[in-house]
């Protein structure tokens, strides 16, 4: 199947919610979503086309994001690095991850970090990325992503 990837448009906001519910992660407003979007460095999303031979008008659905956070020069943050379940190892979230970090390169920032989810840690290793030891403190609730 092939993906294609967009910029992360305010417009896209209302699908993703199928996209957070197929991976267990809690819903969102569409206007937190398009807020999240517009104060990132950097969002993109993923579409995949359905079988146009199963579908009379095949229509694109979302099967992937990941947004960039940071001040730009010192340091940004990879959030919200999702992919679809039955889209999984099909590397689009390793093309994913690879256009945040090209920006934030192309930005000059001088580190990427991420928090990795339970279970995701490899992905990441299998990207290149190294295990930087950190004490992770939290002020307010708990989100995925
Ligand atoms: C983690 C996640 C984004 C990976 O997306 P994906 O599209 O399946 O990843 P890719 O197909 O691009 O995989 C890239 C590489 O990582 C490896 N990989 C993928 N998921 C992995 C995992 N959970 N553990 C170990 N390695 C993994 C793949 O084998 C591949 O390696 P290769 O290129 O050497 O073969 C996806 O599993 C996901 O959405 N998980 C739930 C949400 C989550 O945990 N997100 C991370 C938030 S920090």
């Amino acid at each position: 199947m092939a993906y294609t990837y967009h910029e992360a448009h305010s417009v896209f906001a209302w699908r993703v919610n199928k996209l957070l519910i197929a991976c267990g992660w809690p819903s969102r407003a569409i206007t937190d979503i398009q807020r999240s979007w517009k104060m990132s460095l950097w969002a993109m999303v993923a579409w995949a086309r359905e079988d146009p031979v199963e579908r009379s008008s095949p229509r694109p659905y979302l099967v992937g994001m990941a947004r960039l956070v940071g001040d730009g020069i010192y340091t940004a943050v990879l959030f919200d690095v999702i992919v679809h379940p039955d889209h999984r190892h099909r590397g689009i979230g390793r093309r994913l991850v690879e256009m945040a970090v090209d920006y934030g390169k192309e930005l000059g920032v001088a580190e990427i970090e991420c928090c990795a989810a339970p279970g995701a840690s490899g992905f990441y290793e299998a990207l290149g990325w190294e295990h930087k030891d950190a004490f992770a403190w939290k002020f307010g609730e708990d989100t995925d992503g």
